[in-house]
C-alpha cells in the first residue's frame, strides 16, 4: 500500500469536521483519495486465518491487500469484487467488501474522528442491485455516498466530457462509455468481462499448450503479462519457468502478444456500436478522442492497434492516460468536491440519510 503527502488544499480543508473521498472500487485494486491529501492504493483482497495455528502466526485478522498476499499460506483469501461487483448471493464477499471498504475509509481518515462522504466508482453497467448493495455497505462508514460509473469518473478527471469515448480496461471488466456532454445513460455504456483476469487465464492456457510440462498458474501468467504485455512484439518475453520441477528459460513473446491482441476485436466492436449513437456531426471528433484507462491500458501498442482496426472510419486518435491506477479515483474526488452535495442524486445512485 502506498501513501502520498498532504497537498495545500488538503491542509486548508483540515479545519472542517468532514472529509470528502473518491473511491475506485476495483476487482484487482481499490484506490481512495481524500480532500485532505490521502492517496492510497490497496489490492482488493482480504485474508482470514485458516485455522488456530495460522491465527497464532498472523493474529485474528482480517489482513488486507499486499500484506494478505505475503501471508497467504496462513490465510483464506477472499477477493470480494469478482468481475468488479460484489457477488450478490455471497455472505462472505459481502463481509469482505465491508471490511475492505471500512479499512480504507479508516486509513483515509488518518486517525481523525471526522464524518466521511464521497463518491464510489463501479463498472459502467453494474446492476442496480449491486449499486444498492454497495451503498448499504458504504452507509456504515459514510454519512453520504454516491455510486457512479467508472469510465464517467475518468472522463470527468480528464475534463473530457463531450465527444469522447473512454475505455477502462480493468482486471474484471472492460468498461466503455460514450461521453456526450451529460451524465452518461445506460445506453451510452457497455461492460464486458474480457479484462486482465481473462488475459491471465488465456495466457496461462496458451503457455501450457505451447510448452507441455511447464508449471503455470494464472498468477504467474499475470506477472509475465504485467512485465511484457504488448501487441506489437516490442517486448521480448524471455521468462524462467519450472519445467517438470526444473528451472528453464522460455520465449513466450508470441503467447503474450496473441492473448493481449485477443481483446481488441471486442473493444472495437463496442466502439463501433457506441459511435453510431453519437450525432453524425460529432462522430468525427469523437473518433479522434478515444481514451484508454485502467491497468490494461499499459499494454504496449494497444492504442495504435485499436486505431488501425477502426481505420475505415477515418482519422482515429487513441491515447492512454498517464496515471491509470488513480485517474478514476481522482475523478470521483473531483466530482465529489465540485458538484454540490444536494445535486449528487442527479449523477448516480446515492445513499442520503436526509432524503
Ligand atoms: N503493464 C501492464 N500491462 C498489462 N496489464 C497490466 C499492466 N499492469 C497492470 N495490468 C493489469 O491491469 C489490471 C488491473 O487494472 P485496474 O487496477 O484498472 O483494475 P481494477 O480497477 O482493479 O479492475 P476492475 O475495474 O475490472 O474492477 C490487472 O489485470 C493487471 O494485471
Ligand atoms: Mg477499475
Amino acid at each position: 500500500m502506498e501513501e502520498t503527502s498532504t497537498t495545500t488544499e488538503a491542509v486548508a480543508a483540515s479545519t472542517s469536521g468532514k472529509i470528502t473521498v473518491g473511491i475506485d472500487l476495483g476487482t484487482c485494486r481499490t484506490a481512495i483519495m481524500s480532500d485532505r491529501g490521502a492517496k492510497l492504493l490497496a489490492r482488493s483482497v482480504v485474508g482470514y486465518p485458516k485455522d488456530i495455528i495460522s491465527e497464532k502466526m498472523v493474529g485474528k485478522g482480517p489482513i488486507f491487500g499486499d500484506e494478505a498476499m505475503e501471508k497467504r499460506n496462513f490465510l483464506d483469501l477472499c477477493y470480494p469484487l469478482a468481475d468488479g461487483v460484489i457477488r450478490e448471493a455471497s455472505e462472505r464477499d459481502y463481509k469482505a467488501a465491508y471490511e475492505l471498504l471500512g479499512h480504507l475509509v479508516e486509513l483515509a481518515k488518518k486517525g481523525e474522528n471526522v464524518e466521511v462522504c464521497g463518491i464510489i466508482g463501479v463498472p459502467a453497467r453494474a446492476s442496480i442491485m449491486n449499486k444498492e448493495l454497495l451503498l448499504t455497505i458504504a452507509e456504515k462508514f459514510m454519512s453520504k455516498a454516491l455510486v457512479v460509473s467508472e469510465p464517467f469518473m475518468v472522463a470527468y478527471q480528464l475534463g473530457n466530457l463531450t465527444n469522447c469515448i473512454v475505455i477502462d480496461i480493468g482486471a474484471g471488466t472492460v468498461d466503455i462509455c460514450g461521453m456526450k456532454g451529460t451524465v452518461p445513460i445506460a445506453d451510452d455504456q457497455v461492460t464486458f468481462l474480457k479484462g486482465g483476469d481473462y488475459i491471465d487465464e488465456r495466457l496461462c492456457q496458451s503457455i501450457i499448450r505451447h510448452y507441455p510440462g511447464v508449471q503455470m498458474t494464472n498468477s504467474v501468467a499475470c506477472s509475465i503479462k504485467e512485465k511484457f504485455a504488448s501487441v506489437d512484439g516490442s517486448k521480448k518475453a524471455l521468462v524462467t519457468l519450472r519445467h517438470e520441477g526444473k528451472p528453464m528459460e522460455f520465449d513466450v513473446t508470441a503467447d503474450v502478444n496473441a492473448v493481449c491482441e485477443s481483446i481488441v476485436p471486442d473493444i472495437c466492436e463496442h466502439i463501433e456500436n457506441l459511435i453510431q449513437k453519437f450525432d453524425p456531426a460529432d462522430q468525427e471528433a469523437t473518433l479522434k478522442n478515444i481514451v484508454l484507462a485502467g491497468g490494461g491500458s499499459r499494454i504496449s501498442g494497444l492504442a495504435e492497434m485499436i486505431a488501425e482496426h477502426l481505420a475505415e472510419y477515418g482519422e482515429i486518435k487513441v491515447t492512454a492516460v498517464q496515471d491509470p491506477e488513480f485517474v478514476g479515483c481522482a475523478g470521483a474526488l473531483k466530482l465529489a468536491t465540485e458538484i454540490p452535495e444536494d445535486m449528487w442524486s442527479q449523477i448516480g445512485v446515492m445513499f442520503d440519510p436526509e432524503s
